[in-house]
């Protein structure tokens, strides 16, 4: 329109041909800038939501903090004996509670598997060594030491914790790696590795300087898992909770972790978080969680052998009392369960 309009304003000699051309060349240079306008507006606002959440987080005050005259453990100090007193747990607007006065003593070098349904708080409890939640009754004690009486730092360096599902960051596996431990060394760092065997990262296409996680190169389940592994036992903690830590691993990998762990959980005292009958023989006793209390604690033949609800959990027999199940014909899914 602009054109026509003007060729024949100008075949009139309304106006000037320069006129013409300097109005259509202006025109030209205008349309971006408003077209883009929106889409700049619309994206500030994305933006301005994006920083409101970030500026949220960043100011909520943490509620979980040192205690004015918390003290450092140095590792080489830690004998390694946590015990749990009565402890208690409700999560926060929680009607009732995860965990009911849970008594339990993990001797300096001993292991201890956690078993229980899905659901009865095995991963609560185990964040609460860490201090992720702070206990709601009772205490739990390092060495004597309430966990609370500890720097949150110092009580950190000496957990090492590998959780249900592994988070790797955005940055490279070898960052990832020594997240807690920056000053780890190359030979530490290949022995982790070692361990969890996890040495896949070398053949990365980058080495251990391949970018994974959300931005990166995405790795399986299994390698995420056996990563977070080679992180929770970088540097021998003296304390290692995990929480199912082979789950995702087919049954030859498993054997060989498990044959590795079973060196690094000798020097450490340990919590595993546990659902497999196989990952259970690297304890040296099991507690049953259920109903947020530890209803059986023993070794596992001993408890196999004594307590029906471990049965029932572990090796899928119906506790006794309770009729077998109802004979079927064998068909596809009698193999699969078997
Ligand atoms: N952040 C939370 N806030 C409130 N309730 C929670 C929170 N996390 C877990 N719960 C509740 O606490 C209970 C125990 O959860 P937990 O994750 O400890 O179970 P679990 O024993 O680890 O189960 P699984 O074997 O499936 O891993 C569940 O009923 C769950 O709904
Ligand atoms: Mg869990």
């Amino acid at each position: 329109m602009v054109l026509v309009a003007g060729a024949a304003a100008a075949a009139r000699g309304a106006l000037t041909i320069g006129e013409l051309v300097a109005f259509v060349s202006l025109q030209l240079m205008l349309i971006w800038p408003v077209q883009s306008l929106g889409w700049i507006i619309a994206n500030g606002q994305e933006a301005a939501t994006a920083a409101d959440r970030i500026q949220e987080v960043l100011d909520t005050p943490p509620q979980i903090v040192d205690a004015p005259d918390a003290l450092a453990l140095p590792r080489e100090a830690v004998v390694g004996r946590l015990r749990f007193e009565r402890v208690s747990f409700r999560y926060p607007g929680a009607s009732a509670p995860v965990l009911r006065e849970i008594d339990l003593t993990i001797e300096p070098g001993e292991t201890v598997a956690l078993v229980g349904a899905t659901g009865c708080g095995k991963s609560t409890l185990l964040s609460l060594v860490p201090r992720l939640h702070e206990v709601t009754g009772g205490r739990i004690t390092l060495d004597g030491h309430d966990l609370r009486d500890l720097r949150l730092d110092s009580l950190r360096r000496l957990v090492g914790m590998a959780f249900e599902e592994p988070t790797l960051f955005s940055m490279s596996v070898r960052e990832n790696l020594t997240l807690g431990r920056p000053d780890a060394g190359d030979d530490e760092v290949r022995a982790a590795l070692a361990l969890a065997q996890a040495e896949f990262a070398y053949d990365l296409p980058w080495g251990l300087a391949t970018r994974v996680g959300e931005q990166g190169l995405s790795l399986s389940g299994g390698q995420r898992q056996r990563l977070a592994l080679a992180r929770a036992v970088l540097g021998r903690p003296a304390l290692l909770v995990l929480d199912d830590p082979l789950s995702a691993l087919d049954v030859h990998t498993e054997a060989l972790v498990e044959a590795a762990l079973r060196r690094v959980l000798r020097g450490s005292t340990a919590l595993l978080v546990v659902h497999r009958p196989s990952t259970i023989a690297l304890a040296d006793r099991v507690a049953l969680l259920a109903g947020g209390r530890i209803t059986a604690i023993g070794r596992h033949s001993e408890l196999l052998a004594t307590v029906p609800a471990y049965r029932a959990l572990l090796a899928a027999d119906p506790p006794s009392g309770e009729p077998p199940p109802a004979a079927s014909t064998p068909d596809g899914w009698d193999l699969v369960r078997s």
